[in-house]
């Protein structure tokens, strides 16, 4: 180690040692962990205090029940900021509360933050049971969002019956999710896991998702993304996109998906497109180490997707090359265990497929397939069911 780094380290070291980060808690700011108290304003009062702070500060959140309106956690802050959660942040009874206002919990313009352990509860059923019978229902609030931020750090939380996504990253870079638990129902309507868009070197690891719509769903203009050892399932699997949808957007680019498990979910590994004409792409797309146990589509690009049937019916413009699938083996619960269905003007190229294995789980034990539409690459070792590229 260089003398200078050394002595920084040692600096740094002292630092911690004589000015450990102040802890403003929750409770101290007149928040009460009963459940019924709203302590929104008290969270606000203590988030304010600790981004004010000159040196590092945490919010502690203890044991307990805290009711929390639509929150706004806006930074920059002066230091880094350790939100510490013991306890259960929960939702009003009253869905129109949050659902009107898009975002629950906001973290918006934060750099250096960590956010560890807790849970928070949405209380999503009556909002979904709305939607489920085209009530008239507000358009419903995401549980966590992090918008412009940076240097993020979420570990250990779990986020329960989200009324729409769990957690959303939008315009935001270096954010770390690790050993994250997501629950919502299956039958739960857009309950995605975690949505990123607009965002770069984002890390998703160690984490169990179980819910309603995609485990992790990738928007456009997101790229550098590593997402590793997922417990994926219910849920429509991992999907980047849909992509084309708007007339200006970014393409998705450098993604790697690996060492995950899918578990009864719609699709396992998706890249999904609307087919009208467009500029944007998906490319540098790397699928490895994945295991499917009884899923609808393991391996899908998906070039005409139309989830409502109120489709434009064009070719899609969206490019997709440069994707790799290595080393995936399991069930799928249709015959159709990898897809190709790409764009006629825009085909897809550099599909890269190596060690795969995906039989049929019905018990009449008839073959798996594959379906190509404009699709080219290239096969290396063993590939089941037989390569259609
Ligand atoms: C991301 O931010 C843009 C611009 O503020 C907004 O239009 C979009 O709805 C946001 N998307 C998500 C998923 O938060
Ligand atoms: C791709 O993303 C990873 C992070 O997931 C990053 O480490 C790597 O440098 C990126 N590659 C390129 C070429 O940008």
């Amino acid at each position: 180690m260089p003398k200078s780094e050394a002595c920084t380290l040692l600096l740094a070291l002292l630092t911690i040692q004589l000015f450990p980060s102040l802890a403003y808690n929750v409770v101290s700011f007149g928040a009460r962990g009963d459940g019924r108290t709203d302590s929104t304003a008290a969270f606000l009062r203590t988030w304010k205090a600790a981004c004010s702070s000159a040196t590092p500060a945490s919010v502690s959140v203890p044991r307990g029940k805290y009711l929390l309106k639509s929150i706004w956690f806006t930074g920059p802050c002066r230091s880094r900021i350790n939100f510490e959660m013991s306890g259960t942040i929960v939702a009003p009874d009253n869905y129109n509360i949050i659902g009107n206002s898009e975002f629950w919990i906001l973290f918006y313009k934060v750099s250096r933050l960590t956010v560890v352990g807790g849970t928070v509860d949405a209380k999503g059923h009556a909002f979904w049971s709305c939607r489920l019978r085209n009530g008239r229902c507000p358009a419903g609030a995401r549980s966590i969002t992090f918008q412009w931020c940076s240097n993020v750090v979420v570990r250990g939380l779990s986020s329960l019956n989200s009324q729409t996504i769990h957690i959303a990253i939008n315009h935001s870079n270096n954010i770390k999710i690790q050993n994250v638990k997501i629950t919502a129902p299956s039958g739960s309507p857009n309950t995605d896991g975690i949505h990123i868009q607009s965002s770069r070197g984002v890390t998703v690891t160690g984490s169990t998702i179980r819910t309603g719509d995609d485990c992790i769903s990738i928007g456009p203009g997101s790229m550098n993304l590593w997402i590793e050892q997922i417990g994926c399932g219910p849920g429509h699997g991992i999907s980047i996109g849909s992509l084309g949808n708007f007339a200006i957007e970014e393409g998705v680019q450098n993604v790697t998906v690996t060492n995950s498990v899918f578990t009864k979910t719609q699709n396992g590994v998706r890249v999904k497109s609307w087919a009208r004409p467009h500029g944007s792409y998906a490319r540098n797309l790397v699928f490895r180490n994945l295991i499917m146990r009884n899923v609808g589509n393991p391996i899908i690009i998906d070039q005409k997707y139309c989830p409502d049937n109120s489709c434009p019916h064009e070719s899609s413009g969206v490019r997709v090359s440069q994707v790799v699938y290595k080393n995936i083996k399991g069930t799928s619960s249709t015959q159709a265990a990898m897809t190709f269905r790409c764009s006629s003007s825009k085909p897809c190229y550099g599909i890269k497929l190596q060690d795969i294995k995906l039989t049929y789980v019905n018990t009449l034990r008839r073959p798996t397939l594959a379906y190509c539409e404009h699709a080219g690459g290239s096969t290396s070792g063993s590939v089941f069911p037989t390569s259609c590229l």
